[in-house]
């Protein structure tokens, strides 16, 4: 293989062994798989080889087969989506700030994380019959490409492009997993599609599939897998961005402050609240520390390494719910907002943040699923036309993923007839912050995550 080759396609049975030093210098554009002992990691051209890749002298290493295929073509995603992701950790988040490092670990990994995106929405029965599962799809592939074929110059422009262009995701969706649902036939309960990801239901909430419709595991499942997998991708890429524009610790606050944070996410959804209700609900927020000002926290006011807008993100969320479920009520009983405060308790000990978020709006009913992608109960319109405090059904779900993103969790508790209390949990030692990127091919051990339970 020689440069002209633009990737090397996935193995045939007469596999070439090649001296790695020899030749990925002359094969810049070529992917190869490093077979070391059974272990498979991948490198890319010859640059990111000699940056990104752990590789040793005179480790063995196979080509993929000798057949040519185009960038971005259904081979070529199906190769990437094939290797392994490389999950990174706070730590090292907070040690690498330098732009061009950053760029040269996410030059190779993009397309890695990217096809694996494009191979699940793949796998969704019939998605080329749901317009927005089509657009995803497109919006993806280009993305792909463009990682594929960027240069580590022009990285930053990619990566700006790509984040613009993926600026309406969620929000298609949102809206496909309706179709789906309205759309559900014989190929959604497709059994081989169930049998194939029967496994994975199997560390889910889902457990008993049995029990539960295999469609809305299937969906779930899906949306979960892809949802996290972006969420990586995307504080990734924030982090380089920012390093770049010579923020120190890149998208990481090294001592992100919990209560600051918690009151700008109440005072941000309590102005919405106005604007879309005319109400404003009595919000709470105090902080306490088992650690009492040792280590990184200033008195009561737990402090640790985190991304100041993935928890404004979360506690926002949850915020947004609690005061619409409190105006709603306080309308229909014409009751007094004083009498029904919200209120936010930030505890800490040394190694997780607690967040939780009470409210005395009488509950969710036992037989609803909120986790679901599904479940609204705000009627189109309602709560703002743009659907700002409330409407598309993703706000739980998708604030789970990012507590999951970094091994936390969220955990809903309903005192049916009295209020919600939800409860996020964050691992705040940095070795223990570690990405979870779900990956098809890879048993991800679900039992380790943390499972917080009151
Ligand atoms: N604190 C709460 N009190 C009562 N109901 C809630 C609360 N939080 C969530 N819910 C219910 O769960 C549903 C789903 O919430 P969410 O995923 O945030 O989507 P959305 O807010 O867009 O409806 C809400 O529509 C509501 O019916
Ligand atoms: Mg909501």
């Amino acid at each position: 293989p020689r440069g002209s080759l633009e990737c090397l396609a996935v193995p045939a049975p007469d596999l070439e062994i090649y001296d790695l030093a020899d030749e990925a210098s002359r094969c810049s554009a070529a992917v190869w798989h490093l077979v070391d002992s059974g272990m498979k990691a991948i490198a890319g051209g010859a640059h990111r080889l000699r940056s990104g890749f752990q590789w040793q002298r005179g480790m063995r290493f196979r080509s993929l087969g000798t057949q040519v295929v185009n960038v971005a073509s259904s081979e070529d995603i199906a190769a990437f989506a094939a290797m392994r992701p490389h999950p990174r950790s706070v730590e090292y988040l907070t040690t690498t700030v330098d732009p061009r490092q950053i760029a040269e670990f996410l030059h190779l990994e993009m397309p890695i994380r990217y096809a694996e995106r494009i191979r699940a929405l793949e796998q969704v029965p019939r998605w080329q019959a749901i317009p927005d599962l089509v657009d995803v799809h497109d919006i993806h592939v280009k993305s792909f490409k463009s990682f594929r074929v960027s240069e580590l110059d022009d990285f930053a422009e990619v990566t700006h492009q790509a984040l613009l262009r993926e600026q309406t995701v969620v929000e298609k969706l949102a809206k496909s997993v309706h179709h789906l649902r309205d759309d559900a036939g014989d190929g959604i309960t497709d059994d081989s599609v169930c049998r194939n990801l029967h496994h994975r239901f199997a560390r889910t909430e889902f457990g008993c599939i049995g029990s539960l419709d295999n469609e809305t595991a299937l969906r779930s499942q899906f949306l979960d897998d892809f949802l996290l997998n972006r969420i990586g991708c995307q504080v990734l890429l924030g982090h380089y961005l920012a390093c770049r524009a010579g923020q120190r610790n890149g998208i990481i606050d090294t001592r992100c402050d919990t209560r600051r944070v918690c009151r700008a996410a109440a005072e941000a959804v309590l102005d919405m609240c106005w604007e879309c209700t005319g109400r404003r609900p009595s919000v709470f927020v105090n902080a306490h520390s088992a650690c009492g000002g040792k280590g990184t926290d200033d008195g009561q006011v737990p402090r640790f390494p985190y991304m100041p807008h993935v928890l404004k993100y979360i506690v926002s969320e949850l915020l947004k719910n609690s005061c619409r479920a409190t105006t709603d009520m306080l309308s229909a009983h014409d009751l007094q907002a004083d009498d029904f405060p919200i209120n936010v308790v930030i505890c800490a000990d040394e190694d997780h943040v607690t967040i939780c978020v009470a409210d005395q709006a009488g509950g969710i009913p036992r037989e609803a699923n909120p986790w679901s992608y599904l479940y609204t109960t705000a009627e189109d319109g309602a709560y703002g036309g743009t659907k700002k405090l409330a409407g598309h059904g993703v706000g739980l779900p998708l604030s789970r993923l990012y507590a999951r993103y970094l091994h936390g969790s969220l955990d809903l508790v309903s005192l049916p007839g009295y209020g919600t209390h939800a409860y996020v949990n964050l691992p705040r030692v940095e070795s223990q912050q570690v990405e979870v990127v779900p990956d098809a091919d890879y048993e991800y051990d679900y039992a380790n995550l943390l499972d917080f339970t009151v």
